[in-house]
């Protein structure tokens, strides 16, 4: 069947990412959004890290997920399947062909940033899958969702929110995100979230300060990345990696901090960074949940009825990981 052409409209977007990151840089502490991190090295270095033994997610979530699809299909009965920040696709291949073994899944619809990584799925998908419309959308689930809505679905639709991503929002970013996906979903529509669940707290910092120094390596990249976009000569190898476990707001702080006094330019942004030895700029949080505080946060966005009819939660047997499924109210 037919491969859609991806929507995107590009108007002014630089402009609102340089605004974003001058008032990132300016702030303190100094604080980037996720999107540095995933240029064609951060992804890759990325896909390194799912593969490391301390970073258990990736596979735990895979697990989860093959074990659970059948359920996933039958509980929701989606004819329409959305993926937020859907890459390369590949773990959603066991859910798709899941999907359609239980026969009323149309369309699916990948939603990411990469035109290029769109196009690849694509091809792949239309080829595995040659009875469903692939329809993918070019955006970013931060700014973008509202292009969802100009998708048909003739039933319920699944939204897919996979790799505990979730957990890179802000408490105030997450309540908005969760708002935003209410808002562009009707009654009777599903989301699926992939959370990473509390654990001691070892495993945690373990799995985001990992023996190769591949993660330390993934969040130095953002400040690479900045340099190459903005003509930027931040001496990335000042920067110490300190990550850490804020207990209090139960999330994983991934830092760099300046070892001696630093002075920068990013000229295309027409902007001075001066830091001071020790200053830090935190590049990325990763906050942990429990299923219940992810299902209340869901309940006030309008998702998951009080009779739980409307939610569900699958996991691992260790509970590392968890899929929760909830019902657009
Ligand atoms: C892709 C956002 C789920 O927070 O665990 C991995 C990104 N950062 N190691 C995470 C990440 C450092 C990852 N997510």
């Amino acid at each position: 069947m037919a491969t859609h052409r991806p929507s995107t409209d590009r108007t002014s977007e630089l402009d609102s990412v340089g605004i974003e990151l001058r008032q990132a840089l300016t702030r303190r502490p100094r604080t980037l959004p996720p999107r540095w991190l995933y240029d064609d090295r951060g992804s890759e270095l990325f896909s390194q890290i799912t593969s490391v033994p301390e970073y258990y997610q990736t596979e735990t979530e895979r697990q989860i997920l093959a074990s659970h699809s059948a359920a996933i299909a039958e509980i929701t009965e989606a004819t329409t399947v959305v993926e937020l920040g859907s890459g390369t696709s590949d773990k959603t291949r066991t859910m798709l062909d899941a999907f359609v073994t239980h026969g009323l899944i149309e369309r699916f619809v990948p939603l990411d940033v990469s035109e290029a990584t769109l196009l690849d799925a694509a091809d792949m998908l239309v080829e595995r899958h040659p009875s469903i419309e692939i329809h993918p959308v070019v955006g970013d689930f931060t700014r973008h969702l509202h292009r969802l809505t100009e998708v048909p679905s003739n039933g319920p639709r699944l939204v897919l929110f996979l790799g505990g991503t979730i957990g890179n929002f802000y408490v105030e970013e997450r309540r908005a995100f969760l708002g935003a996906l209410a808002d562009v979903l009707a009654p009777g529509d599903w989301v699926l979230l992939g959370i990473d669940q509390l654990k001691p707290i070892d495993r945690l910092i373990a799995a985001y300060d990992d023996d190769q120094g591949i993660t330390e390596a993934f969040i130095r990249n953002a400040l690479v990345h900045i340099n190459a976009t903005y003509d930027g000569d931040i001496d990335v190898g000042n920067f110490e990696y300190v990550p850490f476990w804020d207990g209090r707001q139960e999330r994983i702080d991934m830092r760099l901090r300046a070892c001696e006094p630093m002075t920068a330019r990013l000229d295309a942004l027409d902007l001075d960074v001066d830091m001071a030895a020790g200053e830090e700029i935190r590049v990325e949080i990763s906050s942990k949940f429990t299923p219940s505080s992810i299902l209340s946060e869901l309940e006030e966005a309008g998702f998951g009825e009080q009779d739980a009819t409307g939610r569900h939660v699958f996991a691992d047997p260790s509970d590392d990981f968890a899929v929760v499924l909830a019902r657009k109210r």
